[in-house]
């Protein structure tokens, strides 16, 4: 049984001359008009060249960012409408809205082949509430639905939940698929040794991930500001560091299952620390050892060098959350250090998009492409690996199958 199972794929599905709607996470990081990082649009372009050569009229949707009832400023598709185009060699047709007259001239006019990209649909409230009456907007613009949209698929919301079950003619497309395909298999049947790496701040923010890893891995290397806390619940004095207090009991209670489960619980030995996260340098400390009001902002080397060792030897890495503040260049070495190394390892290696998918992105293209899969989805990878059942894929389904 795969995750894919009753999901239609692009093959499956009749396009030519169809209004094809193609919901897509564009929702990618813009410096003014500028998009910053391009990788979720340039990772939709297999689906949507497929679609395009299939002489379909695509409508491509897309949330961007998290705007407010009435402010929308700084949150229009339109520059990523032109990065779509500069990519493409494509004339991008761009509505002012993604419902209503304006969508309903420009889609009608669409020839076979053409593309228009509708405006944010989180421009009206009816799209994170899965209303059906938005919804049924949507549909009267398309033939035939196509998610392609990994990093929302944890979303019920109305483009990804109640719009593809108004479509008889739905499926996925060939980054969701790919996806599906990579983060399916470490829920199905990872092959041991499983190593995981969770980094980032808060503890709270992987607690369900990690109470699911724990059934399946061999062991889970932790670092960032999340380690400070478990290496805190262990007894070490974390002088000035970030440190959830009231989390202490939690990560005492996950330490234990880990042990009870066999897992082995790798912290740091070492840490880089500072007095500031504006400092601009730091120093490499043994974790019994950090100074009266340092903090700590990175692993340390040992800790890197103690983490690669278990990469080498694994069958299965899953990575997500950067290991210390790797925006500053001072803090960056452990994270970088744990992309390289996991890079160079022989296992099915896999990134759980956001901050680590930058990471990786910022070591650059050789250590990217030394992993098997780096997902374009932060919260959707988890909410996979935790075994939940995802709103977005599960509205895929084939009625006969389902
Ligand atoms: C993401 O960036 O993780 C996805 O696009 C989902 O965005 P959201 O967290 O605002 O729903």
């Amino acid at each position: 049984m795969s995750l894919l199972d009753g999901i239609r794929g692009l093959a499956e599905l009749e396009l030519a001359n169809q209004r094809v709607f193609v919901r897509v996470d564009f929702n990618v990081p813009l410096d003014g008009d500028r998009v910053t990082d391009d990788t979720r649009i340039r990772e939709a372009l297999p689906t949507l060249q497929h679609i395009v050569d299939a002489g379909a009229r695509v409508v491509i949707g897309s949330h961007l960012g998290r705007p407010k009832p009435g402010k929308h400023e700084g949150l229009s598709l339109e520059p990523i409408g032109a990065r779509l185009s500069e990519l493409t060699g494509w004339e991008v047709h761009q509505p002012d809205d993604c419902v209503g007259d304006g969508p309903r001239k420009v889609v009608r006019d669409l020839r076979a082949g053409q593309v228009c990209l509708l405006e944010n649909l989180r421009f009206h409230a009816g799209e994170e509430k899965d209303d059906g009456a938005f919804a049924r907007r949507l549909a009267e613009l398309c033939d035939v639905y196509v998610d392609d949209a990994f990093g929302a698929c944890h979303r019920a919301h109305a483009s990804v939940h109640a719009l593809p079950r108004l479509m008889r003619d739905r499926g996925c497309g060939l980054l969701m698929q790919k996806e599906i395909a990579a983060l399916g298999r470490l829920v199905a049947a990872p092959e041991r040794p499983y190593v995981a790496v969770l980094g980032g701040a808060k503890v709270s923010d992987k607690l369900a991930v990690v109470e699911a890893l724990l059934a399946k891995i061999d062991a889970l290397c932790i670092g960032g500001a999340m380690a400070n806390t478990f290496l805190a619940a262990k007894g070490f004095d974390m002088q000035a560091s970030r440190v959830e207090v009231d989390q202490l009991p939690l990560a005492r209670t996950l330490l234990e299952k880990a042990r009870e489960r066999g897992v082995d619980m790798l912290l740091p030995t070492d840490v880089v620390v500072a007095s500031s996260f504006g400092a601009d340098a730091g120093e490499i400390v043994d974790v019994a050892q950090i100074p009266a009001g340092a903090m700590a902002l990175d692993i340390g080397p040992r800790t890197v060098e103690r983490f690669a060792a278990r990469f080498a030897s694994a069958a299965t890495i899953f990575w997500n959350g950067p290991m210390g503040l790797f925006e500053k260049a001072p803090f960056a070495a452990g994270t970088l250090g744990v992309a390289t190394a996991m890079s160079a390892a022989p296992g099915f290696t896999v990134v759980g998009g956001g901050d680590s998918a930058a990471a990786v992105a910022t070591a650059g293209e050789a250590v990217a492409a030394g992993f098997k899969h780096i997902s374009t989805g932060g919260g959707a990878s988890l909410e996979l690996l935790e075994g939940r059942k995802l709103p977005g894929i599960e509205a895929l389904r084939t009625a006969e199958i389902a």
